[in-house]
């Protein structure tokens, strides 16, 4: 590998900063190490940018100096803020709508009281589509279903839990969900909604990288939702992650994945059951628990 400088302005009359290939080799060494995610060469440009903003607050010129500061305390704040920059938070609020319909009829069935683990929580439109969700199928045996929303991303965690958002984010939803789920702000807070309390309160969210080697999680849930973050992730990563999740299923309990992810290489304990919904093969083997 050559070590050509990069340079690029992120604005018209903002300051350049010099990213060599060997700086962003360090930094995709350190991101896959800290959070699994595996970035491609073709993501210079992507990680330039949003580290770009890291370099300006801290005064810094050359990504080498920022790596210095990072790699010489391990306990550094900074890494949280490193991990956070290089995550991709894209969500919406029902996306990949055919698994909703999946999850209602499944929760119906289940034994109460009813807990799901939504994975990669991102900005809470994905766990409150689920409590959305267990509030419609459960009607008033809701009240004792709960949802875990975890993301290895502090800053999008703080939105998801103020639960607030612009009406185009939630343009989507039906006027009855709205009008159900949902507060319009007034004032100073016009142009937004907020979650209703009677809701959030059925989320709870927390800080969790799927990396960690523990998970601070104790039941097994009736559903998983590991959606669009293991596309990050290589084979072996996505593995070792499917492996600790089985023990936290419940026999008949569901995994949801995105769109673009496919579990068939973990065939021995996980089985396709619905477009991109896996069952546990023990429970199809052995029948009801
Ligand atoms: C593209 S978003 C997907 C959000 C949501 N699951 C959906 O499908 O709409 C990916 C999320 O995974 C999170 N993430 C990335 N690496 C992670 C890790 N090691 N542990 C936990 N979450 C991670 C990111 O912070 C981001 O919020």
């Amino acid at each position: 590998m050559n070590n050509t400088p990069y340079i690029a302005s992120t604005s018209l009359a903002g300051p350049d900063f010099l990213l060599t290939d060997h700086d962003f080799s360090r930094i995709r060494t350190l991101i896959h190490q800290r959070a699994g995610i595996a970035l491609g060469a073709q993501k210079r440009q992507m990680v330039y940018s949003r580290l770009a903003r890291r370099l300006r607050e801290l005064q810094m010129r050359e990504f080498s100096a920022y790596l210095g500061f990072l790699e010489a305390d391990p306990g550094s704040d900074e890494w949280e803020l490193f991990t956070n920059a290089l995550t991709t938070n894209l969500t919406s609020f029902f996306r990949e709508a055919h698994h909703f319909p999946v999850l209602a009829e499944h929760v119906r069935s289940c034994a109460q009281p009813v807990s799901v683990w939504c994975s990669a929580a991102s900005t809470g439109e994905e766990p409150y589509s689920i409590a959305m969700t267990l509030v419609e199928a459960l009607g008033s045996r809701a009240g004792s279903a709960s949802v875990v929303a975890t993301d290895i991303d502090t800053q999008v965690l703080a939105k998801a839990t103020a639960g607030v958002f612009t009406l185009e984010q939630v343009s989507k939803l039906s006027p009855a969900r709205l009008k159900r789920f949902f507060l319009k702000g007034s004032g100073a807070h016009a142009g937004k909604v907020r979650v209703r309390p009677e809701l959030a309160a059925m989320v709870k969210f927390s800080q969790l990288n799927l990396l960690a080697p523990r998970w601070a999680l104790k039941e097994p849930f009736d559903a998983i939702f590991c959606r669009n973050v293991m596309i990050y992730f290589d084979k072996p990563t996505q593995h070792q992650i499917l492996q600790r999740f089985v023990p936290l299923m419940k026999p008949h309990g569901l995994l949801f994945a995105g769109h673009s992810e496919n579990f068939s290489f973990a065939s021995q304990t996980l089985r396709l059951r619905g477009q991109t919904v896996y069952e546990l093969v023990a429970a199809t083997t052995k029948g009801p628990a």
